[in-house]
């Protein structure tokens, strides 16, 4: 984990409230597994002083960018939507830990499930798998068509389907609609998201095995002030606990407490 003053190399707003940032500097050096996330300073000012969670969506290593798809919906994120190309960013990372790629053997099928917010870090996991001759399938969940994103960039890597809460786009419904709706299945789950998302994939048991990042509120973002604390399942009430920034983002399926 690192700290730096990274570039703005450009900067969009892809669909309603939705960016997409691509940051240049040596720190995509460090940037190697899908799943992980940076932490960024979006201001100098005195507010907001707390530095906002990102997963990263894209790492390219050869270009030493990576990219970043971010809902502005709160102060800290509205002040990073004004950043213009050439800009600066104080980001701190890449942290936590990231998607398992090799939990998936070529010739298997890998079922990709993301909600809003949590469907970025599943375009860096897929180009992975897709590397690895496995088989990827997306299930795409947004509020309507407004914010849907990344659809057809998804749509190139693999069969993708789409849930949206308004049937504005896709099914009508959620993930699960759209699963259920085309019966997929798969022998590996990696899934990130809202929790009534995740909890709602815990119960339909799709694949043996399954992998589920969560999204948090944070703090420090490395694992010092325990404001991201999580439990097990298997020790709900008692003193064993998980910390998402350092010991997740990514747990096993039925690993914790949600
Ligand atoms: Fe501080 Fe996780 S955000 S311990």
């Amino acid at each position: 984990m690192k700290k730096q003053w990274m570039s703005v190399v450009s900067h969009n707003a892809i669909a309603k409230n939705i960016y997409e940032l691509t940051l240049s500097g040596e720190l995509v050096r460090e940037m190697n597994e899908p799943g992980r996330f940076v932490h960024l300073k979006v201001s100098e000012q005195i507010t907001p002083l707390l530095r906002r969670p990102i997963s990263i969506a894209n790492i390219n290593q050869q270009a030493n960018e990576f990219t970043m798809i971010y809902r502005a919906d709160g102060e800290g994120t509205k002040i990073l939507s004004k950043k213009k190309v050439g800009d600066k960013v104080d980001v701190l990372g890449p942290l936590g830990n990231g998607f398992p790629v090799e939990a998936t053997s070529s010739g298997e099928t890998a079922i990709l499930v993301g909600g809003g917010i949590g469907v970025p870090p599943l375009y860096e996991l897929s180009q992975r798998l897709v590397e690895n001759g496995v088989k990827v399938i997306h299930v795409l969940g947004f509020q309507d068509k407004e914010t849907a994103f990344y659809v057809d960039q998804f749509s190139e890597l693999g069969e993708t389907y789409v849930a949206t809460v308004d049937g504005s786009l896709g099914t009508k419904g959620f993930v699960t609609d759209a699963i259920s709706q085309y019966q997929i299945k798969g022998n590996v789950l990696y899934a990130c998201g809202p929790i009534p998302m995740l909890k709602a994939l815990e119960s339909i048991h799709i694949t043996d095995k399954g992998f589920i990042s969560l999204e948090q509120r944070m703090g420090c973002g490395i694992g010092a002030c325990f404001a991201c604390v999580c439990h097990l399942k298997e020790d709900p009430t008692g003193t064993s606990y998980r910390k998402v920034c350092s010991d997740g983002p990514v747990f096993p399926i039925g690993e914790v407490v949600l």
